[in-house]
């Protein structure tokens, strides 16, 4: 059996407190650097849900007998998009396997985890629960349509790499979402309202903390964003 203690940081090295010291900050700077690539791309291992086929909401194997898939128009983070849709697709399954925007994840499939988490019509919203037809004439937004024009990240995914939000990563892009939508409805919440608000989004790994940390962190880059706007044009 291996010994465990040759897999702590610094003991390979032998190098004492000084080793430590220099592999624990190594080994939080590519945990920076990990949690930096999955807020980006929301880019973590697909559901395994799905890989073993239990999803519902069109699997493309299993339609319903009979249905017709027909041509829709979304509106998919400020672009009209043109897909093909059945009459018992889930909005998730719409984004991720025909639209190609696999930063919405699916874990449950069943409106319990919130790792689907995305923004219609500014409200936070689980697409594994939403059909793709009942959001014709509406705004959705996904992860991928945060990015501002330039590429930079929104302050809500800035705050989790700076608060070290993630564990694994792979509720996210949920978390991400719904943060967005609670800080556009209230820029300025109390760490109650927060957590009522994030208490849809559920995570295996428990980084519950670490996610409001984020969150009151994003609100007050928000808050002063929007003070030195205001100052700016007071001075103008
Ligand atoms: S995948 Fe939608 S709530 Fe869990
Ligand atoms: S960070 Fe792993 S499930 Fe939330």
């Amino acid at each position: 059996m291996k010994d465990p203690v040759k897999f702590y940081p610094g003991a390979q090295t032998g190098q004492g407190d000084a080793g430590d010291s220099v592999a624990i900050l190594k080994s939080r700077a590519s945990r920076r650097a990990f949690i930096k690539g999955v807020i980006a791309s929301g880019a973590v291992a697909g559901s395994a849900t799905f890989l073993f086929g239990g999803l519902s909401g069109c699997a493309p194997d299993r339609p319903v007998a009979g249905a017709v898939e027909r041509l829709m128009s979304l509106k998919i983070n400020g672009r009209v998009r043109r897909v093909d849709v059945l009459p018992n697709e889930t909005l998730a399954m719409t984004l991720r396997y025909k639209l190609g925007l696999t930063g919405t994840k699916l874990s449950c499939d069943r409106g319990e985890c919130g790792a689907c988490t995305v923004i219609i019509d500014g409200v936070s919203t689980y697409s594994c629960s939403t059909l793709t037809h009942m959001v014709a004439d509406r705004e959705v937004r996904t992860i991928e349509g945060l990015e501002g024009p330039n590429g930079e990240l929104h302050p809500v995914q800035q705050a989790m790499i700076d608060e070290l939000g993630p564990q694994c990563g792979f509720c996210t892009p949920g978390q991400i979402m719904t943060a967005v939508a609670l800080l556009e409805a209230n820029p300025n919440p109390t760490r109650e309202q927060a957590r009522h608000a994030m208490s849809g989004n559920l995570c295996r790994c428990g980084a519950y903390d670490h996610y409001l940390n984020s969150v009151m962190r994003a609100a007050t880059s928000v808050m002063r964003a929007a003070t030195s706007v205001m100052r700016a044009a007071q001075e103008a």
